[in-house]
């Protein structure tokens, strides 16, 4: 017996519901995966236990090892290539490109490199657009 109109419409709207979900589902997952390069960026090189000075901050003050500073620049790097969570990615791109750039004149020890670097690094700027707010 041939199926009803409405219940071939039903089994159409439930397939195309099953698809959105599913990509929905993938989606998250790729959020909170552990290769997220901003993540890895700011546990690395931006947040330090307490007492300890984080890398970038040491490397504002001229206290990085060259290979900090390279493995920075790298993450970085990785960060600039990467959408934010929320927030306009073409600006986000301009920050990070800002940061890249002054993460490079650090490494190549560019006279007047720490003050970029630590005017690039600024959390709050970044944060306030680009970092979604912590869940209640
Ligand atoms: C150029 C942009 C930018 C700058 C500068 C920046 N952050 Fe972030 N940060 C982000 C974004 C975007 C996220 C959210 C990542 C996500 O949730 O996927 C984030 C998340 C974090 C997290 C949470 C990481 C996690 O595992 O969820 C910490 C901690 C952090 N930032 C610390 C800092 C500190 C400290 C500074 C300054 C010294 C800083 N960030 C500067 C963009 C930035």
């Amino acid at each position: 017996m041939p199926m009803k109109p409405t219940t071939q419409t039903v089994l159409r709207a439930a397939a195309v519901l099953g698809v959105a979900f599913g990509l929905c589902a993938t989606a998250l997952t790729a959020a909170d995966a552990p290769n997220n390069p901003i993540k890895e960026a700011m546990q690395k090189y931006m947040k330090a236990p307490k007492d300890v000075d984080p890398i970038c901050k040491r490397a504002g003050a001229g206290q990085a090892t060259k290979e900090e500073i390279s493995g920075m620049l790298a993450a970085y790097k990785a960060m600039a290539a990467t959408k934010p969570p929320q927030g306009d990615p073409a600006k986000f791109a301009k920050l990070c490109a800002t940061l890249v750039e002054a993460t490079a004149a650090l490494e190549k020890g560019e006279a007047g490199a720490a003050e970029k670097f630590k005017a690039a690094v600024n959390c709050k700027a970044c944060h306030e657009e680009f970092k979604p707010k912590a869940k209640k």
